[in-house]
């Protein structure tokens, strides 16, 4: 289903030199793996078990696909893999890349530009980041409503990617955040809407910052996932956006955070954005949409 917003997506968004870059990277795959994906994954933090049920057909290195940023700082094998999960085709992004890393919002773009020239219609993405609603836990699961793009970034203002005055009236899907919020409590566990808010980082905020930057409205804080989903949103694909929340910032209190309590945190939310992904998929496949 195409976008809502975009229908026929709108191309004019994206500069000519960066679709035709996705489009190389796009003919590299299909010349090795035919299947159209259904469902493009972004495997950040959270989605490291949903990789496991991705049944390999072909993986290629970021480094053997033109244009690709890829980076040794990620932590991943840095891989785009081509498979099925219960049955549906997907391509996924074993690691990603930020903008804190040297990229520019528009390579950290491109491999969703890619996935659109392959033919996805839904884009999912997962990341880790710090909750600012007080009403957080660390472990929750936080359903991105929309965002604050902090990242200020406009690189070469006449290729920069975006809409010239014109507000987009919403980049993450309705329909698939009601669905993961009955996915969740059919399952026990709640899937929280919230507003993310991207920030460059690559520190962790200030208490001052935590306390701005929940005045200004948002309920989790992290350094990712805005290009990807701008890109999504001008290229028709439909997103979803699921952040788990591995600390909870307190600026009024005392708090420490441990390494261990955020590992903890992120793998109990793990287990959650797994079932969310895995059974969003299924439905895919019954439904046959
Ligand atoms: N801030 C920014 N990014 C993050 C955080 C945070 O507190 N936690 C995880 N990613």
């Amino acid at each position: 289903m195409a976008h809502p917003d975009f229908d026929p997506p709108d191309r004019s968004l994206i500069p000519q030199t960066l679709w035709e870059r996705g489009q190389q990277v796009a003919a590299i795959v299909n010349s090795r793996w035919r299947s159209r994906p259904v469902a493009g994954l972004i495997l950040g933090t959270g989605l490291g078990g949903v990789a496991r049920q991705i049944q390999v057909q072909e993986a290629f290195d970021y480094a053997d696909l033109p244009h690709f940023p890829h980076s040794t700082a990620i932590g991943h094998r840095g891989r785009l893999v081509c498979g099925t999960v219960e049955g549906v085709p997907v391509v996924a992004m074993e690691g990603r890349c930020h903008v804190y890393e040297g990229y520019s919002m528009e390579q950290v773009a491109l491999p969703v530009i890619a996935m659109a020239a392959l033919g996805i219609e839904t884009l999912l993405l997962s990341n880790a980041s710090g909750g600012l609603n007080p009403g957080f836990r660390s472990g929750d699961v936080m359903v991105i409503e929309d965002h604050i793009n902090l990242m200020f970034r406009r690189e070469g203002n006449s290729t920069a990617i975006g809409f010239r005055h014109r507000a987009p009236k919403s980049t993450y899907d309705r329909s698939l955040i009601r669905q993961v919020i009955r996915i969740a409590a059919r399952h026990g566990f709640s899937a929280y809407p919230g507003i993310y808010v991207a920030v460059t980082g690559p520190n962790y905020e200030t208490r001052a910052e935590y306390r701005f930057l929940r005045r200004i409205g948002a309920d989790a804080v992290g350094m990712s996932t805005v290009p990807e989903a701008q890109a999504a949103l001008f290229c028709g694909v439909r997103t979803l956006g699921l952040s788990i929340i591995t600390n909870v910032a307190r600026p009024d209190a005392p708090h420490v955070v441990h390494a261990e309590e955020v590992i903890a945190a992120a793998r109990t939310a793990e287990k959650k954005v797994g079932t969310l992904v895995l059974q969003l998929l299924r439905h895919h496949a019954t439904a046959g949409a």
